[in-house]
């Protein structure tokens, strides 16, 4: 690997070294948190795929444990796929359950168990004798069969869970019930299916609270709740939300998968293959999601590494009951060092500024818009035919405007050749202004051979009250929260003159009418504690 490593991340989870891609197994539990994902320990490219392990106490600062499950048997000697952690109540014990690429390329579902319990760190897994414990079969694809949820119980003391597959050309939550959690029996009906996407990847299925601020655990019955269903698939993270009722396994969705025009996705930039889970210590339900690199395979092989974790988010229902909202874990704030601050600032139309002091290689920047009064004299928009993205990659933000594009230009070189600009824009839609999102990557680099795809979401707030954006700065890391969490977008960006020390954050403001910063808090990073455990290393 290269010794110069401006694009690794100081504070977004990475192995030390090589491949990684889905977040597996996540859980809280006697007092560590437990992350497994796919990683290849041999190269920077996708292969020999077995499940890594790190620990942490407080999600941030990470100690990189030896693989718990290699590729070593049978009906997983292709590779150990994803697959959820589930505490089996009582005996309060975890359970692994993954997808085996088997000896024929067929993907079956197995068991892994801690060898020791009395190890605090749970260091070694033992797979069942039993495995595997789910074939496919009975009108199931074999190679669109994988990638098992955390199990829920069900008030029946019946355990469900669902994997991930594609049957009759459709997207499909396949249903598995067991009394043991090893004599598992397929239902009938699968728990939920589109005939409008393909294969679903990293399916997820769990209970938030539609009153309230705390996380739910999977298996949580109660009133006030909803169910959120996430699948993986086209690149993306959709969820829909519904209502489960679990004696007859029924989950009805309030707007299906692709039924509306705007779809609900986790992040509207990079971000796959994400997994929940819940943190019984802080009440709260944790995400985590895989972002992958934009630059070339031989770039990945060049810096020795490919893929980080995202931030874990914190997510919760919003108000509305309509969509979720997340926000970076409170932990994050502990690497919050130098710290500058602006209020109420006028950002004239056409213009930009610096904003100086921090480190803005490696910063979490928090902002507050407020708009002028305005009706009718803005951009006009369908919104009933309009595509986010495409939106924000025809008005990029160079295209001028009225109310914005005005934001944040971000991992900048002091002359903005490079730039990577978080924006907001206004628009009048057919009967209610909409505020556009964009996390612009056209001018991020002077490589070439670099992805730089723009992004775009709708926010779903109300422009005349302020508008609010947080992102999260890694070096290579652009991670954006827009509406306090409303509309996230992710993207990677390689720049090559903004780095390091080189690299500017700006405000600017392209549209004709100015903004105002009502405030502005931007922190420089500090770096998160992220090791290689050997024996007698101080806890973290
Ligand atoms: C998603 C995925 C999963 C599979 C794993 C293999 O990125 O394709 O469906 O289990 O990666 O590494």
């Amino acid at each position: 690997a290269k010794a110069s490593q401006p694009y690794r991340t100081s504070y977004h989870f990475q192995p030390p070294k090589n491949w990684m891609n889905d977040p597996n197994g996540p859980m809280y539990y006697k007092g560590v948190y437990h992350l497994f994902y796919q990683h290849n320990p041999y190269a920077a490219v996708a292969g020999n795929i077995s499940w890594a392990h790190s620990i942490s106490y407080n999600l941030i600062d990470w100690m990189h444990l030896d693989n718990a499950i290699n590729p070593t048997k049978p009906y997983d000697i292709n590779g150990c796929w994803s697959g959820s952690a589930t505490i089996l109540p009582g005996v309060k014990k975890p359970i692994i359950l993954y997808t085996g690429d088997n000896f024929k390329n067929q993907q079956v579902q197995n068991l892994a168990v801690p060898k020791n319990m009395s190890d605090p760190l749970l260091r070694e897994w033992v797979k069942s004798g039993r495995n595997p414990v789910m074939t496919p079969g009975n009108g199931i694809d074999p190679m669109m069969y994988r990638d098992p949820t955390t199990a829920w119980r069900g008030s029946d003391k019946i355990w469900r869970v669902i994997i991930g597959g594609q049957i009759n050309g459709h997207g499909t939550a396949i249903l598995y019930k067991s009394k043991d959690f090893v004599n598992w029996i397929r239902s009938k009906n699968p728990l939920h299916s589109s005939n409008k996407t393909g294969m679903w990847e990293c399916p997820d299925f769990y209970p938030v609270s539609s009153r309230g601020k705390k996380g739910l655990d999977s298996s949580f019955k109660g009133r006030d709740t909803k169910h959120v269903l996430k699948a993986s698939f086209g690149d993306h993270d959709y969820y829909v939300i519904g209502n489960y009722e679990s004696k007859m396994d029924r989950y009805s969705a309030d707007v299906d998968f692709m039924d509306s025009i705007v779809q609900l996705r986790y992040d509207y930039g990079m971000f796959y293959a994400s997994k929940s889970f819940y943190d019984s210590h802080k009440k709260r339900r944790i995400l985590w999601g895989w972002v992958t690199e934009a630059d070339s395979k031989s770039d990945d092989i060049n810096k020795g590494w490919s893929g980080i974790q995202s931030i874990p988010r914190t997510i919760l229902l919003d108000k509305t009951g309509k969509q979720l909202v997340q926000w970076p874990i409170k932990e994050l704030e502990k690497l919050r060092a130098r710290q500058v601050s602006l209020h109420n600032i006028e950002i004239k139309g056409g213009t930009v500024f610096e904003i100086s002091g921090i480190t803005a290689s490696q910063a979490d920047v928090e902002v507050l818009f407020e708009l002028p009064r305005f009706k009718d004299q803005i951009e006009l928009m369908d919104t009933k035919s309009v595509d986010p993205q495409q939106l924000c990659s025809q008005k990029n933000a160079s295209v001028r405007g009225v109310l914005g594009p005005f934001g944040l230009l971000v991992l900048a070189s002091n002359d903005l050749t490079e730039q990577t600009a978080i924006f907001f824009r206004i628009f009048k839609g057919y009967d209610k202004f909409v505020v556009l999102m964009c996390s612009d990557q056209s001018r991020s680099s002077l490589k070439r051979d670099v992805d730089k795809k723009i992004f775009g979401a709708f926010v779903d707030v109300d422009p005349s009250q302020k508008i609010s954006l947080r992102t999260l700065i890694d070096r290579s890391t652009v991670e954006s929260f827009g509406g306090k969490g409303k509309a996230c977008i992710t993207a990677r960006v390689y720049p090559e003159l903004a780095i390091d020390n080189k690299s500017h954050l700006y405000a600017f403001n392209y549209g004709t009418r100015s903004v105002r910063i009502s405030r502005l808090r931007a922190w420089s990073m500090k770096k998160a504690q992220i090791v290689e455990f050997h024996e007698g290393r101080k806890p973290l």
